[in-house]
């Protein structure tokens, strides 16, 4: 992830200057009914994409914002560098291109010819809805891991991550947030819409779904699932080191090299729960209404345990 880390700094550190000469209501963009930030992602990226060629071998990581993309993106980055290492043989080349800053749509139009002529496997991570995917990651079958969490866990990280950040639109207060975490003006869209959407995929053989607390409940269980999905065979020693360097603990101490400053935005809490100390009755009422609406009794919503992690 270090190497992600200067790209991934660079990319944000920029952002967060163009971000501060600009208003708020300047900030973000609308592309297909959904807004995404200016200063991340632009309509000729959103076009220049569909020139992905993506492929078989291609690890895709998709999630909502704030869903613990980081985490697991690290857990799929530490796979595939260890099993590379252990099945490449002395003589094969190691290409000198410099991997691409990994968020599928955010970076410039030139990204995706850039990310055609990498070597595999590449890993990418996206926030996108799958209409919005390039076809090519369907056509050719790419193997897709869905990264959901709680969605009161989800509102809460968003709300503090768009306050500390400058790139995203900031709210006065958690009663404000929340109302516009509900009607849909969220960057990357609805989050309930995007579990309706994604619920269409859920029994894809080439998707495989964990959730945020399934993995906090037993990382070591999750990084060997993980590995098995995407053909990665590894050791026990070697699962479980994957584990231990993707602990919220270990990845915040080494945040200042893989994400720079923008790490102390990104690890906050990294815990379950901590939408108790924001929801009032009213917003829980409102979310457990809106769960129910949109995915209630469907795989998606079955699989997040909505009563074990979103009940009082
Ligand atoms: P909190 O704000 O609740 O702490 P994303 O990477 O998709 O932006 O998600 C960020 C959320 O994942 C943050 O949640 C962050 O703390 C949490 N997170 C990051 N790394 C983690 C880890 N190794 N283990 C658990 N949670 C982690």
């Amino acid at each position: 992830m270090e190497k992600f880390g200067k790209i991934m700094t660079d990319l944000v550190e920029k952002a967060v200057v163009a971000a501060n000469t600009m208003d708020r209501d300047e900030l973000l963009f609308s592309h297909k009914g959904i807004l995404y930030p200016v200063t991340l992602s632009s309509p000729e990226v959103f076009r220049a994409m569909e020139s992905l060629e993506a492929r078989s071998d291609d690890i895709i990581l998709a999630g909502y914002p704030k869903s613990g993309t980081n985490w697991v993106g690290q857990i799929l980055s530490d796979l595939v560098v260890i099993f590379e290492k252990k099945t490449q043989n002395k003589e094969s080349s190691v290409s000198d291109e410099p991997p691409e800053f990994p968020y599928l749509e955010m970076g410039d139009a030139g990204k995706y010819e850039r990310m055609n002529k990498l070597p595999s496997r590449r890993v990418i991570f996206t926030h996108l809805l799958p209409e919005n995917l390039p076809r090519s990651i369907f056509k050719n079958k790419a193997k897709i891991l869905l990264l959901l969490r709680n969605p009161k866990d989800v509102a809460t990280s968003f709300y503090h991550f768009t306050n500390g950040l400058s790139l995203l639109p900031s709210y006065e207060t958690w009663d404000d947030f929340f109302i516009a975490f509900m009607t849909k003006k969220m960057p990357w869209g609805c989050y309930f819409e995007y579990l309706s959407k994604w619920n269409k995929y859920a029994d894809d053989e080439n998707v495989m779904t964990i959730t945020y607390e399934e993995l906090k409940e037993n990382p070591v269980l999750g990084v060997k699932n993980i590995a098995a999905f995407f053909g990665i065979s590894l050791t026990e020693k070697e699962l479980q080191s994957v584990a231990e360097r993707s602990s919220f603990q270990s990845m915040k101490k080494n945040s200042q090299k893989t994400h720079g400053s923008f790490g102390n935005i990104l690890f906050r809490k990294g815990a379950v729960s901590d939408w108790k100390n924001l929801f009032s009755e009213d917003q829980n009422e409102k979310m457990d209404k809106a769960f129910e609406e949109h995915v209630g009794g469907t795989k998606l919503g079955t699989k997040l345990k909505y009563e074990e992690y979103c009940k009082a």
